[in-house]
C-alpha cells in the first residue's frame, strides 16, 4: 500500500511540474491547469487512503464546506477582484500548516493532553520542521489576511509606519529564532510552542502592514511563494513526500513569479519584502513635474474614419478595459478591422492591469486567439512601423517618463514604446491618473489623440461607427 501511494505521489508532483511548465504560455496554460488539478486530484486520493486516517467523517464535512465556500467565492469574485481571493487562499494555506504543526506537536507528545510539560523526546528534525511550520505559516496566515484587507479596501492601503519598525521586526524573528533553538533542545516546552506560533501570527500583521497598497500584488505573490514553504515544512512534519514537492514547487514558482512582477514594475523586491523601507510605491512618490500642453481629443465618427485608411494597428489594453469589461466589444473591432484587411495585434505589457496575465485572460475569454497577443519584448520595436495605436484603459504601462524622467516613481520601468507609433489614440474616461498616482505626458503629445469614454461603450460606438461608414 505505502509503495502505491508513494508512486501515485510521484506521478502527481510529475503533474504539477508538467503544470506549471505548461502554465508558462498562454496557449498552453489551459492545459497546465487540468494536468495540475488531475495530479491535485491524485494526490488528494493517495493521501485518502493513507493508513493514518482515522475518520473519514470530519474530512468529509470538512470539504463540502470548504467546496461551498469555494464555488459561492470563485463565481462571486469578479476578475478584477482576483489578487485579494488569491492573497486570502495564501493566507488559508498558511494558517493549515500552522494548524497542522500545532496539532502534531500535540499528537507527539505522549503525556497529551495531561502534564504536558513532563520531558519527552523529539528527534531534531521533527521539532526545527515544526517551529519552521509555525513561524512561516503563521507569518503567511496574518500577512494574507492583511493584505486581502488593504486590496478589498478593509485595511488602509497606504504605506503603515510605526516606531522601530524593522528593529521590532527583527527583534521577534531573532525571539522566535532563539526561542525555537530552545523547544529543539526542550521540545515539552509547550507554553514557549504557542509562544511562538503568536509572535509568528504578530509578525505577519507587523510585516505587511507597512506595505503601500501599489505593491501589495507583488506582495501577494511572495505571500503565495511563502504559503509553499510553509506547506513543505509541514511536509516534513508530516512524513509527507509530496506535501514537501508540492511545497516547494510553490514556493519556487512564487518568488520567480515575485521577481518578475519586482522588475516589470522596476521595484526591488528588498524594498517590497522590508515594506516601506524606502519610498514605497505611489502614495510616496508624486515630485514629479506635471506635462503641460494641449490635450486633442477624437470622438468616435472621426476615429472610424481615421481607422479607414490605415494597414496597422496595435492595440494596447491595460487596466480600464478590464473595469470597463471592454473585451467583447474590443474583439469585434478586431474582427471588423481585419475583415477592412487591417493586420491587428496586441502588446501586453507583463505588468497591465492588476494581476499577472490578466489581459490575456480577459482576450482569451473574448476568443481573441493567442497569436495575438504579444509580450513587450515582441512588439516594441514594431511602434515605429505602426499606424496606429489605441491604447484602451492603459496609463502607467504606456507613460514614456519612465524612459527619461528621474524623478518619476516608475523611472525605470520598462514601458511599451506606444509614442514611437506615427498615431496614439488613448482611451480613457478622464484625464486621471493610473495605478502610480501620476500624470501622462503622452496625452499631450503631438502624435496622441484621447478618445475619452469607458472602454466598453466607446469601443462599441466606435465599431458601429465603422460599420455606418
Ligand atoms: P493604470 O496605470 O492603472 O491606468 C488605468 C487607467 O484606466 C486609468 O488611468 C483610468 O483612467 C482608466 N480607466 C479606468 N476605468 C476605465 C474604464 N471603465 N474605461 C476606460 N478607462 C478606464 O493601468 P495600466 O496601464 O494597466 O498599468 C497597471 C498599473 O498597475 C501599473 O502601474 C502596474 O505597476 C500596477 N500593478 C500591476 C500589477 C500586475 S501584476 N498587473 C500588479 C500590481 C500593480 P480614467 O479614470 O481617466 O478612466
Amino acid at each position: 500500500m505505502r509503495i502505491a501511494i508513494e508512486i501515485t505521489y510521484l506521478i502527481s508532483s510529475t503533474l504539477f511540474i508538467f503544470g506549471i511548465k505548461f502554465l508558462g504560455s498562454p496557449k498552453t496554460a489551459r492545459k497546465g491547469n487540468l494536468y495540475a488539478a488531475v495530479g491535485m486530484f491524485l494526490a488528494i486520493a493517495a493521501t485518502l487512503f493513507d493508513q493514518q486516517v482515522l475518520t473519514f467523517q470530519w474530512i468529509i464535512i470538512g470539504s463540502i464546506i470548504g467546496s461551498l465556500i469555494g464555488i459561492v467565492l470563485a463565481l462571486k469574485t469578479p476578475m478584477t477582484g482576483m489578487p485579494q481571493m488569491v492573497g486570502m487562499l495564501n493566507g488559508f494555506g498558511g494558517g493549515a500548516s500552522t494548524l497542522v504543526a500545532l496539532s502534531e506537536y500535540f499528537k507527539k507528545n505522549p503525556n497529551y493532553p495531561v502534564e504536558m510539560n513532563l520531558p519527552f523526546n523529539l528527534p531534531v528534525n521533527e521539532s526545527i520542521a515544526i517551529i519552521l511550520s509555525l513561524l512561516i505559516g503563521g507569518v503567511t496566515f496574518t500577512g494574507s489576511m492583511i493584505a486581502f484587507g488593504k486590496l478589498q479596501g478593509i485595511v488602509t492601503g497606504k504605506v503603515v509606519k510605526y516606531p522601530l519598525q524593522h528593529p521590532l521586526n527583527a527583534l521577534l524573528v531573532l525571539f522566535v529564532l532563539v526561542a525555537g533553538a530552545y523547544v529543539v533542545i526542550n521540545p515539552s516546552m509547550m507554553n514557549i510552542v504557542i509562544l511562538i506560533t503568536i509572535v509568528s501570527l504578530v509578525l505577519g500583521v507587523l510585516l505587511v502592514l507597512p506595505i503601500g497598497g501599489a505593491d501589495m500584488p507583488v506582495a501577494i505573490s511572495l505571500l503565495n511563494s511563502y504559503s509553499g514553504l510553509a506547506g513543505s515544512t509541514t511536509g516534513f512534519v508530516l512524513g509527507n513526500n509530496e506535501l514537501i514537492i508540492a511545497g516547494a514547487l510553490v514556493g519556487a514558482s512564487g518568488i520567480i513569479l515575485t521577481n518578475i512582477m519586482c522588475r516589470a514594475m522596476n521595484r526591488s523586491l528588498m524594498n517590497v519584502v522590508l515594506g516601506g523601507w524606502a519610498n514605497a510605491g505611489a502614495a510616496t512618490s508624486a515630485s514629479t513635474t506635471s506635462p503641460k500642453g494641449d490635450v486633442k481629443s477624437i470622438d468616435a465618427e472621426e476615429l472610424a474614419m481615421l481607422l479607414d485608411s490605415v494597414s496597422s494597428v496595435i492595440i494596447v489594453p491595460g487596466y480600464g478595459m478590464a473595469v470597463g469589461q471592454a473585451q467583447h466589444a474590443v474583439r469585434d473591432l478586431v474582427n471588423l478591422l481585419e475583415k477592412k484587411g487591417v493586420k491587428v495585434r496586441f502588446a501586453i505589457h507583463p505588468v497591465a492591469g492588476r494581476m499577472p496575465g490578466h489581459m490575456n485572460v480577459l482576450l482569451a475569454e473574448a476568443q481573441i486567439p493567442y497569436d495575438k497577443l504579444l509580450a513587450m519584448e515582441d512588439i516594441n520595436d514594431d511602434f515605429p512601423n505602426t499606424d496606429v495605436v489605441i491604447v484602451i484603459g492603459a496609463n502607467d504601462v504606456v507613460n514614456p517618463a519612465a524612459r527619461h524622467d528621474k524623478n518619476s516613481p516608475i523611472y525605470g520601468m520598462p514601458i511599451l514604446n506606444v509614442d514611437y507609433a506615427k498615431t496614439v489614440i488613448i482611451n480613457k474616461r478622464s484625464m486621471n491618473v493610473g495605478y502610480a498616482g501620476i500624470d501622462n505626458e503622452l496625452f499631450f503629445y503631438p502624435n496622441a489623440l484621447m478618445y475619452f469614454g469607458d472602454s466598453k461603450e466607446a469601443i462599441s460606438k466606435l465599431v458601429n461607427e465603422i460599420k455606418n461608414l
